[in-house]
């Protein structure tokens, strides 16, 4: 059973600014709703109640978010606004959420080890906090489901063009299934020459507590940070690890365009803004309907 859930969300947002200046990237809206509620309730679709976020410097409104905030709610019940203070109670009550404090920018391997006290011996999940996966079932229950199956370290991976091999960590193995991989490589944004394959980590994952041995035992890699992909290829030399292809559409919102694409496909998606967004998009497509 996995209960845990680890959401790495320390990161400086370097690629987001101005706008991560002074806040998390992980705050950033998708219409009204902060990333890291998308990526906290999937956690909780997928049967987890406790979760522990990695924070750091700049990062209070995370905290300040799931928190209740009473004043709110007393006006809210005056002016009798049932449903927004319904949605608004409920964010407070979505799971057990605790914070560590990454007190310095080390990597990704570096986050992770921070929850070594919290998870203690049981297996767990990771959610990058600037992802969001939008799929039928959980991304994380996905996970879970192959987890129990091979009762080894599970890591989604996703399809991505080989131009972009680059930007993310990659992996390589042989086919167990149509979906499923016994990984022998991982190599942290490789050249298009280095990489093994083009399936990319996409933000999702079921670490074991032997990470942490493999995590002091792996140097510091790409960008002179200690990366999760590095620990993982070090496990890989003594337990099994499998990687689940991904059934779900990723959203990486710690990148500009992507964050606007994001926007734009849940807006579509959204009862009350579809058929309005729809006409917009499509009039303003038509009157800029000119070669760039
Ligand atoms: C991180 C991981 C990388 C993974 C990516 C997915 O990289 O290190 O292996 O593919 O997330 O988003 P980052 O995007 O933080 O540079």
């Amino acid at each position: 059973m996995i209960k845990k859930a680890v959401i790495p969300a320390a990161g400086l947002g370097t690629r987001f600014l101005p706008a991560t200046k002074a806040q998390p990237k992980e705050m950033l809206p998708i219409i009204d709703t902060p990333t890291i509620q998308y990526v906290v309730q999937e956690a909780v679709d997928s049967g987890i109640e406790d979760i522990l976020i990695i924070s750091g410097r700049n990062k209070r409104a995370m905290e300040d978010h799931f928190d209740r905030n009473v004043e709110l709610e007393d006006r809210l019940a005056k002016e009798e606004k049932d449903t927004l203070f319904n949605e608004i109670r409920h964010i407070a009550d979505m799971a057990n959420i605790h914070y560590v404090r990454q007190k310095e920018i080390l990597g990704l391997g570096d986050a992770i080890y921070y929850a070594r006290f919290h998870t203690g011996n049981e297996p767990f999940a990771v959610l990058l906090g600037d992802t969001i996966i939008n799929s039928v079932m959980p991304v994380t229950q996905q996970l879970i489901d192959v987890y129990e199956q091979y009762q080894a370290t599970t890591v989604a991976v996703e399809v991505v063009p080989r131009d972009k091999v680059s930007r993310y960590g990659i992996v390589g193995g042989e086919k167990l299934s149509d979906h499923i991989m016994a990984i022998d490589q991982f190599i942290e944004k490789p050249s298009v020459q280095e990489a093994p394959s083009n399936l990319a980590i996409a933000g999702r994952y079921i670490l074991t507590p032997e990470i942490y041995t493999a995590l002091e035992q792996t140097p510091k890699g790409k960008n002179n940070e200690l990366q999760l992909t590095d620990a993982l290829m070090n496990l890989t030399h003594k337990e099994k690890v499998v990687s689940h292809t991904i059934q779900g559409k990723r959203y990486d919102i710690g990148n500009k365009l992507d964050y606007l694409k994001t926007t734009v496909e849940f807006a579509l998606r959204r009862k009350e803004f579809a058929k309005p967004f729809y006409d917009y998009l499509k009039k303003i497509v038509e009157e800029n309907d000119r070669p760039l």
